[in-house]
This record gives structure tokens, C-alpha cells and sequence, in this order.
């Protein structure tokens, strides 16, 4: 479908007409409330008014006025999404996407009760929190209420490496010491304090290590030091942070916090195993530490039986400091910091006021507590726990048909598919990964790949997804790694007989090119830029 305007105006000249900016975005907003100008014909059209370049012109206006390093998905190919409703995105066309990976749009996209909700207190009220107010009040009691008992105070930011920053200047104050152990793979927030403590940043670039980080391998049974056949491996690798502490300790080093996802994201939906926390925990508390969960991918109910990720290791695990952000304001920009009454006041003790213009406004609280009366009202946790349980079904039948899958693990809506090249070695198929995520998007579902390999489809779709989109997303899923694996088997074929997958190939595959795909997996993968951190 073309563009919505024929004229192609030149770079920086808005659409429309001479009204300007400000009269066009008012008369889209109020086409937009009212509802006007809907079908073109096409599902979601009504996006087609939302746009005020065309997506060529938007590209080029990216390219010079935002930042280089502010990467789009999809960067051989970015989309333009002008609108988007539950789980579906629709671009500057009108063209559908089912959106498989936005934790943020969390009760799912613009839903009329947040938007209502801060609509309404948009136009009462918005103002710091030195003011007394109820929402903010409400929202931590709230919050609270979620958590276990001794996680009472609350601290409001607006983004979740802020709330990071600010647990960290938590740990430090509260002993007075320094130092914090890391997962690898980790990425806990952009600022500089983050950077430092996230090695799936500072690995990648110039970025040393430095000497208060330490970092402990990640707990994955999968790829990891110490694998599902191990005896124990949350012990191992809860052995491997004591190791570090005692090292640490040796060279007159001491440890302020331990800090760690309940569930590791980018590092490749990795999830620990059972009896690693409290272990941690144990010596990081001797070592007069705490224990940071960072819940800003992970909380909310995403993992469906619990409300927060670390409550799946049981009731005998409490952190010290929670951190959340992303699906907390369903898109609108807040975050926060949850811990103790003692650590709380230990930071008061330093005299420095904590003051955050934004956070815990009126209308952030507002947003906050109608995405918690939806997460309630619409039993999200439960279809969590129903789609993701059926998603997985469905892609355990995909790994026994697929050699490219090499594993699934997840829970509830927060589910990895760990693709290889080979089922022994377990090597990443980071190439054939990236393939298959930008077929998905021909077939319009929206997919990243990330891990330290970028080889493990992320998917962790709004809570709204349903049984009848994890079985579309399975079929697309499905055909391309049908075809991806012809044009593997081919090249193996030619070059070895042994290691090679013996598949029946349905006649139709037989007349396919064989070697399309995987030509096409390596030029995809040489124009890509993208670094995911979502
Ligand atoms: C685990 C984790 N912590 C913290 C952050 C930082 O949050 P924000 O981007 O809101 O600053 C992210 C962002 O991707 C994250 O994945």
C-alpha cells in the first residue's frame, strides 16, 4: 500500500498543510478522540492519520537530528509503527504486527483504562511530590501490598536505570561499603553507574572493568559453567560468588550489594536455579552486603503464579531492594525502588535529601495504580500462566521437530527459544537467529534476538496475548525454521555426511532454492546494526 500522501515533500517540510505542527497534531488528536477517519480499506488504517512524514522522510530526519547510537529494530529494514491496540502494532500502512516482545505495553497497548486515568488526572492536577497527595500514598501502599512484609518504602523514579542508580547509592550508604557483584551478561540501566555493572554493556565496548565490579558467571543450566547434569548447580554457582567475596576480601575489599535480574533478559532468558538466591543471599548478607532483585523486566505478574519473578524461589527469599520500571506504567515513563525500613533509614542518615522532579507524580501514580487494577481485573497473572504454559507446549513440539532448537525455557509470558547450530556443542545459531526473527517480521510478528550470542529468541509479549496468537506465532515459527533448515541440511550435505539432520523433505521443499535462505542469512546478518537492551 503507498504512502498516505502522494506528495513526497522534502526533508524537514512536515505534511499538511501551511497550519503548522502545533494545528495538525491538534486536529489529529481530535480525529483521533473522535474517532474519525477510520477504515482505508485496510485492518488499522486509522493509523495512516498518525503520520506527519512520510516513513522515507522520517528515516532521513533520524538519521540526522537523533543520535547514531540510538539503534531501530529491524535496522536493514525499521518499521514505522504509528499506532497500536493490546497485543498488535500497526505501521504507517495499516499493516498489522503481533507484538511478541513489548514487556512495557504490559496490560497491553493504550489501554483505555490507563489512558483514561491519566487523561483525567492530566487535567486536575500534576505536580511534584512535595506536595502531599493521595495517588502517591495509594500507589505505594499499593505496591506494597504485592511485595513481602519488611519491602515497605517506597522511591519513585521515572526510568528503570535511575531506579538501579538509586538502589545502589541504597547499598552503599546503608554499610558504607563499595563494592557489587554482577551476573555476566547483565544489563542493569545506560547511566555510567549501570554501565560499570552491566557486562553485556561494558564487554561490548571499550569500557574496562572496574575494580568494585566483580563478576559472577551466570547461573544457566543450558550453556553455562555448571549445566542441568550437574548435582547441584545452584549451589556451584552460588560457590562461585563466595569465591568472589572471599577474593574481594582478601585484597581489603568490601562488598555493598549483590545485584541481579530475578530472570536474565538480554543476557538470554535465563532463569536460575531453584535454591541459588537464598545461597547468594546467605553470604552476601555475611559479607555485609545486600541482595538488589531488578524486577524491571520481570515484575508484574510476567511470570503469572507470582506477582514478582523472585517469589518463584520461594517464601524463604526476600531481597533486600526490589527495582521495577518498564511494564509499571504501561509506556509511560516511571519506576521505583522498594526496600526495608532499616536501609531506608540508614540512607536518611546521610542528611541529603532524595528529591526526583517527576517521580511518584500525581498522574505517574494514577497510571501505576490503574495498570495494577487491570493486571487485578482482567486476571493477567492467570492468562499468563494459561497462554505461556500452552506457548511452551507448543514450542517443545516445535524443539522436537526443529534441529535448530536447541532449547526452550520460560515461565508464564517470559519464554526463550535458544537456537544452535548443533544439538551436542550447543553453539549458538546467532545467524540464523537474526534470519529468522526478520522473516518473522515479513510475516508480521515482532521477535528480538538477544543473549551474549544473540542467538535466543526473546519472547515476553504484552499480557494480553492470547492461546490463538501463540499459535500463529508458532506456525510462522515453524515454516521459517523449515525452510532455514533445508538450506542448512543442503549446505552440510555438500560438505559433510555425518552431522547432517536426516529429514523427510516434503515434495514442495524439494523444488524450493535451497540455498536462498541460507544466502540470505548472511547478507541479513552483515547489514544488521541492531543492539537490542529492551
Ligand atoms: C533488567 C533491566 N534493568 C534496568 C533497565 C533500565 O531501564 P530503563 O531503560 O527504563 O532505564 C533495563 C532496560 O532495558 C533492563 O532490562
Amino acid at each position: 500500500m503507498p504512502p498516505v500522501t502522494p506528495d513526497a515533500p522534502g526533508e524537514g517540510t512536515p505534511r499538511g498543510t501551511a497550519a503548522g505542527k502545533a494545528g495538525r497534531w491538534g486536529s489529529l488528536a481530535r480525529q483521533a478522540l473522535a474517532g474519525e477517519r477510520e477504515s482505508r480499506g485496510a485492518p488499522g488504517s486509522r493509523a495512516t492519520m498518525c503520520e506527519l512524514y512520510s516513513k522515507q522522510d522520517t528515516l532521513a530526519l533520524r538519521r540526522k537530528h537523533i543520535g547514531p547510537s540510538c539503534k531501530v529494530f529491524f535496522a536493514a529494514d525499521p518499521i514505522k509503527i504509528v499506532r497500536a491496540q493490546g497485543q498488535y502494532m500497526f505501521d504507517e500502512r495499516g499493516e498489522q504486527y503481533l507484538d511478541c516482545i513489548n514487556n512495557v505495553a504490559h496490560v497491553g497497548h493504550c489501554h483505555p483504562e490507563v489512558v483514561t486515568a491519566a487523561l483525567k488526572q492530566m487535567e486536575l492536577l500534576n505536580t511534584n511530590s512535595r506536595f502531599l497527595h493521595d495517588n502517591i500514598v495509594e500507589y505505594a501502599r499499593r505496591l506494597s501490598a504485592t511485595l513481602p512484609e519488611t519491602l515497605s518504602v517506597c522511591y519513585f523514579t521515572n526510568s528503570g536505570s535511575e531506579a538501579n542508580d538509586l538502589a545502589l547509592r541504597l547499598a552503599r550508604q546503608f554499610r558504607g561499603h563499595q563494592d557489587v557483584i554482577t551476573l555476566d551478561h547483565a544489563y542493569h540501566g545506560h547511566l555510567s553507574s549501570l554501565i560499570e555493572i552491566s557486562p553485556y554493556k561494558f564487554r561490548k565496548g571499550k569500557d574496562v572493568k572496574k575494580e568494585f565490579v566483580h563478576v559472577a558467571p551466570t547461573p544457566d543450566t543450558y550453556r553455562g559453567k555448571y549445566r542441568e547434569d550437574h548435582a547441584d548447580p545452584a549451589g556451584a554457582y552460588a560457590d562461585e560468588v563466595k569465591k568472589i567475596i572471599e577474593e574481594a576480601h582478601n585484597s581489603g575489599r568490601k562488598i555493598a550489594a549483590f545485584i541481579a535480574e530475578s530472570m536474565q533478559s538480554c543476557g538470554g532468558q535465563i532463569i536460575p536455579p531453584a535454591g541459588y538466591f537464598q545461597k547468594v543471599a546467605e553470604y552476601v548478607h555475611r559479607a555485609g552486603g545486600v541482595f538488589i532483585a531488578d524486577e524491571v523486566q520481570v515484575g508484574f505478574g510476567r511470570v503469572g503464579k507470582h506477582f514478582w519473578s523472585f517469589q518463584m524461589h520461594g517464601e524463604d527469599f526476600v531481597p533486600d531492594i526490589v527495582t521495577m520500571g518498564k511494564p509499571m506504567g504501561n509506556g509511560h515513563p516511571m519506576a521505583c525502588v522498594v526496600t526495608t525500613k532499616e536501609i531506608a533509614e540508614a540512607f536518611s542518615s546521610s542528611g541529603m535529601e532524595y528529591f526526583n522532579t517527576y517521580g511518584g507524580n500525581p498522574v505517574s501514580s494514577a497510571i501505576g495504580l490503574a495498570v495494577l487494577n487491570v493486571i487485578e481485573s482482567e486476571d493477567l497473572q492467570g492468562n499468563a500462566t494459561r497462554v505461556g504454559d500452552y506457548l511452551t507446549e507448543l514450542l517443545n513440539k516445535q524443539k522436537a521437530k526443529h534441529t535448530l532448537i536447541g532449547d526452550i525455557r520460560g515461565i508464564g509470558l517470559f519464554i526463550g527459544i535458544d537456537l544452535v547450530k548443533d544439538q551436542q556443542k550447543r553453539t549458538p545459531a546467532t545467524d540464523e537467529a537474526q534470519h529468522v526473527i526478520y522473516k518473522m517480521k515479513e510475516k508480521q510478528v515482532l521477535l528480538s534476538a538477544d543473549g551474549p550470542h544473540r542467538n535466543v529468541l526473546k519472547i515476553k509479549p504484552p499480557m494480553c496475548f492470547t492461546e490463538e496468537d501463540a499459535k500463529f506465532m508458532v506456525d510462522q515459527l515453524d515454516e521459517i525454521l523449515t525452510v532455514v533448515e533445508e538450506a542448512i541440511g543442503a549446505r552440510s550435505e555438500s560438505v559433510t555426511s555425518e552431522n547432517t539432520p536426516c529429514r523427510t523433505k516434503a515434495p514442495d521443499q524439494l523444488t524450493r532454492p535451497l540455498t536462498t535462505a541460507h544466502e540470505s542469512i548472511h547478507m541479513l546478518t552483515s547489514l544488521l546494526l541492531y543492539t537490542p537492551s529492551g
